[in-house]
């Protein structure tokens, strides 16, 4: 269980850092949770892996992927983050591979081509909120974390940070994407999961794109899933697309190389990547993802209990 592998582990590495920067950890873990995203550039030897699967799931055990999995719940447990799935994507699946997936239709398209900012799980509430229809739906998660398998093109991760995005936006188009108006659509891949679930998508029918909390302006968004109504909702269409256009100037991008681990920040970032194209299976790309989340205030129905990383939906 990661909970479990976190607990034992991240004294030693708290420790370890301790005493080879002589510096404190508290100072370290205090930025690293309020940086748009943290690279950790060779955090792991990959090992001996097989070929590029060619679906989501499942992850096939070997060595290369067993320690990829490890070092990223290690990761996120030293940034107070539990490793976290949703019942309703992928099959609960702790971590699943994002690969080009062969075939045609819209999730093999999705898997080859670019895809515009947005963050994780746009549709479940900010952390310490509760969904207005159904108070058992977990927060999305706190960060997105990106294992890296093979990129042999390069292919790079877009973020679009909050703090240069806002910055850059009118006090008028602030208050606008702060108030409760917007109609947000799910993300294609939790929906065949909500509808055997809870019986039908999940989706929000008035809620804000921006959330203060404490010092900071928390973000759920995703190009594709906003919905405004341009003649009934002038002000927050113009909004909407003032932040779509902050974001795109304001993004920048990293690759993620075999080894390396990408923690995004899903309150303070937006994430997207550029094409990714070529080939399924072989040495394509292959980037394990799965989710951390701060789970000290969750509620016990939020939660299943078999498999506990499990969140509802
Ligand atoms: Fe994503």
């Amino acid at each position: 269980m990661p909970a479990k592998l976190v607990a034992g582990l991240s004294d030693a590495v708290r420790h370890a850092y301790q005493e080879s920067t002589g510096q404190s950890f508290d100072t370290l873990f205090e930025r690293l949770r309020a940086a748009p995203y943290v690279m950790l550039p060779k955090a792991f030897a990959p090992g001996h892996l097989p070929s590029t699967p060619q679906n989501f799931i499942p992850v096939p055990d070997a060595d290369g992927t067993l320690i990829a999995r490890v070092s990223a719940v290690i990761a996120l447990g030293e940034l107070g983050m539990e490793t976290v799935s949703y019942g309703a994507e992928n099959d609960g699946e702790l971590f699943v591979n994002l690969v080009v997936i062969p075939g045609e239709g819209r999730i093999a398209d999705k898997s080859k081509g670019g895809m515009r900012g947005h963050t994780d799980a746009v549709t479940f509430p900010f952390r310490g909120q509760l969904d207005v229809s159904n108070p058992d739906i977990a927060p999305s998660p706190d960060f997105v974390c990106l294992s890296g398998l093979r990129n042999p093109d390069s292919v790079r991760t877009t973020i679009m940070p909050m703090s240069e995005v806002l910055a850059n936006l009118s006090v008028e188009h602030l208050d606008e994407l702060k108030k409760q108006q917007f109609h947000i659509r799910s993300q294609k891949t939790f929906i065949p999961g909500m509808n055997l679930i809870l019986g039908n998508e999940h989706g929000i029918d008035e809620g804000e794109i921006l959330l203060d909390v404490g010092q900071e302006t928390w973000v759920r968004y995703s190009h594709s899933s906003i919905l405004v109504n341009e003649e009934e909702q002038p002000a927050a269409a113009e909004a909407n697309s003032a932040f779509a256009a902050a974001c795109h100037r304001h993004s920048r991008s990293v690759v993620v190389e075999p080894g390396d681990i990408l923690l995004v920040n899903n309150r303070l970032a937006l994430h997207g990547r550029s094409d990714v194209g070529g080939e399924p299976g072989g040495e394509s790309r292959w980037i394990l993802r799965t989710y951390g989340l701060d789970t000290t205030g969750l509620t016990k129905g939020q939660r299943y209990s078999k498999p506990a990383y499990m969140l509802f939906p």
